[in-house]
C-alpha cells in the first residue's frame, strides 16, 4: 500500500506525519507492505529539510526528520493509493488538480476514530505552542491510522 501525506509547504505537517506513521508501521513489523512519502501543494520550499521549529520539536521527542520537501506531481495521483491531506484547503487544492482521483484524497483524520473530521492546523505562522500541539496531534492521529491501515496485513 502506498500512502502520501500532503500539506501546503511540505516542511511542517506532512513530513512529520510521514515519519510518525512510518515509525508506527515499523513498530508493528509491517514496513515491507508500505511505501510512505510526503509532499506539498506549493513549491516554495522544494529541496529543503523540514522547518527548524518542526525538527527541533521532533528531535526533543526522539524523532529525526530527514525528508526533503517536494511539490505534489501529476504522477502521485496514479502512483499512490491514498493521498492524506492535513486540512480542507489542502483537500480542495489537491482535488482540483486532478478530480478524476478525488476518491483517493482524504483528510488524514478520516481514518481515525478519536479525531475524525478534524483538521491538522498549519503552525507556520504560529509559536512553539502551536508546533507542540501539531506534533502531539500528529503523533496520536498517525498511531490511530497506522492501526487502521495495518489491519489489512495481519
Ligand atoms: P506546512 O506549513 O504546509 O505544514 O508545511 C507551511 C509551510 C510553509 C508555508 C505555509 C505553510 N509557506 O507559506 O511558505
Amino acid at each position: 500500500m502506498k500512502i502520501l501525506f500532503v500539506c501546503l509547504g511540505n516542511i511542517c505537517r506532512s513530513p512529520l506525519a510521514e515519519e510518525l506513521f512510518r515509525m508506527h508501521i515499523a513498530n508493528s513489523g509491517r514496513s515491507e507492505y508500505f511505501t510512505i512519502d510526503s509532499c506539498g501543494t506549493g513549491n516554495w520550499h522544494a529541496g529543503e529539510l523540514p522547518d527548524p521549529r518542526t525538527r527541533k520539536m521532533a528531535e526533543s521527542k526522539g524523532v529525526m526528520l530527514t525528508h526533503r520537501a517536494r511539490q505534489l506531481q501529476a504522477t502521485d495521483f496514479t502512483e499512490f493509493d491514498h493521498l492524506l491531506v492535513m486540512d480542507r484547503n489542502n483537500y480542495k487544492n489537491v482535488c482540483e488538480l486532478n478530480s478524476q482521483y478525488a476518491h483517493k484524497v482524504a483528510l488524514m483524520t478520516e481514518f481515525s476514530v478519536n479525531y475524525k473530521g478534524m483538521e491538522i492546523p498549519d503552525p507556520y505562522y504560529g509559536d512553539t505552542f502551536d508546533f507542540e500541539k501539531v506534533h502531539n496531534l500528529l503523533h496520536n492521529v498517525s498511531l490511530e491510522i497506522a492501526d487502521y491501515f495495518k489491519q489489512q496485513y495481519r
